[in-house]
């Protein structure tokens, strides 16, 4: 319409996007093993669920597999940010592999909660989704526990064994509000429902989802950056078509931007996922400089600076230094 072509063009750049701490240091392993140990290093399964990290760190001398008995015996593996069950530790110790755990402290906390409360007689209502690296990492702390359920339509029909000692617990990059909804309506069947000691959905992903919120009902189209089995990136996505924004696509490079998206679009908001460098966010800013949109505002609904150490394989190298 007239009237939206006559609104100036800008972006409106969420903040924060992009990397979490867990990632960061997930990345910086695999970079980390290959300096001290030498290629190849083996990964198991996507170190983070990014399609270029994946690559670069392929083309540094990184294998991934997807199981550890792909693995020549005594070789060096990486177990990525999304965890493991203890069975995997358990394959690759019988394989006499040398494993760095990259898994995110935040997935291990969740991990941690899983053991406990199994031992405690609870059954887990583990929300998630169904195939997830991180779900099967951990369901595998307590598999004769847990129970999962994928979304609030699950809540309405999974059976459990008795409706007393019940906790749930959550994947760490769900939608925040629709796992609100799905413990809602959990708890409307069964109210003894206990809540988790604490947030499983990391701070990332809450933050991320935050930022998008307050960028989406102004935006005529947001443009998110993340791959396609990027569990907070592809939420992105549904958060801001849910806050108003009136068209929502996710891309893995700004090549995959199409002409026909700018049509009478004024605003453009843009963020990405945990797990993506902000080198291909670059990327798309130039890419809407070139399209006229060169004004960039940023949205900041949050400050972070957390940071993990390194696995503790990896810490100290043969010097000592760090
Ligand atoms: Fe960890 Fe959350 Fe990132 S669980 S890997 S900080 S998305």
């Amino acid at each position: 319409t007239p009237v939206e072509i006559d609104r100036p063009k800008r972006v409106l750049l969420a903040a924060p996007r992009g990397y979490c701490a867990g990632v960061d240091r997930a990345v910086i392993a695999v970079e980390k093993a290959l300096e001290q140990y030498g290629a190849p290093v083996y990964v198991r399964k996507q170190i983070v669920h990014n399609v270029h990290v994946v690559s670069e760190l392929e083309k540094a001398g990184a294998i991934f597999v997807d199981e550890v008995d792909e693995v020549p015996e005594g070789s060096h593996i990486v177990f990525s940010a999304h965890g493991v069950s203890p069975a995997v530790v358990k394959g690759a110790a019988d394989r006499e592999l040398q494993a760095i755990d990259a898994t995110c402290p935040l997935v291990t906390k969740v991990h941690r909660e899983a053991v406990r409360f199994s031992k405690q007689d609870y059954w887990i209502l583990l929300i998630g989704h169904e195939g997830h690296e991180e779900v099967e990492g951990t369901m595998g702390h307590a598999p004769e526990r847990t129970i999962l359920v994928n979304d609030p339509d699950e809540a309405d029909r999974i059976e459990v064994p008795e409706t007393e000692n019940l906790i749930w617990l959550s994947q760490t990059t769900l939608s925040v509000d629709e796992t609100m909804e799905t413990v809602r309506r959990l708890r409307e069947r069964f109210p003894h429902l206990k809540d988790p000691p604490s947030d499983d959905i990391c701070y990332a992903t809450q933050n991320r989802q935050v930022a998008i919120k307050k960028v989406a009902p102004d935006a005529d189209l947001v443009i998110i950056v993340g791959s396609s089995n990027s569990s907070n990136s592809v939420r992105l996505v549904e958060v801001a078509l849910e806050y108003g924004a009136k068209a929502a696509y996710r891309i893995d490079y700004a090549s995959e931007i199409r002409q026909e998206w700018f049509e009478g679009v004024a605003s453009v908001g843009v963020s990405s996922g945990a797990s993506v460098p902000e080198v291909l966010v670059e990327q798309v800013l130039a890419d809407l400089r070139d399209a006229g949109f060169e004004n960039v505002e940023i949205v900041k609904t949050a400050e972070e600076d957390l940071m993990f150490s390194l696995p503790k394989e990896l810490r100290t190298n043969a010097t000592g230094e760090r």
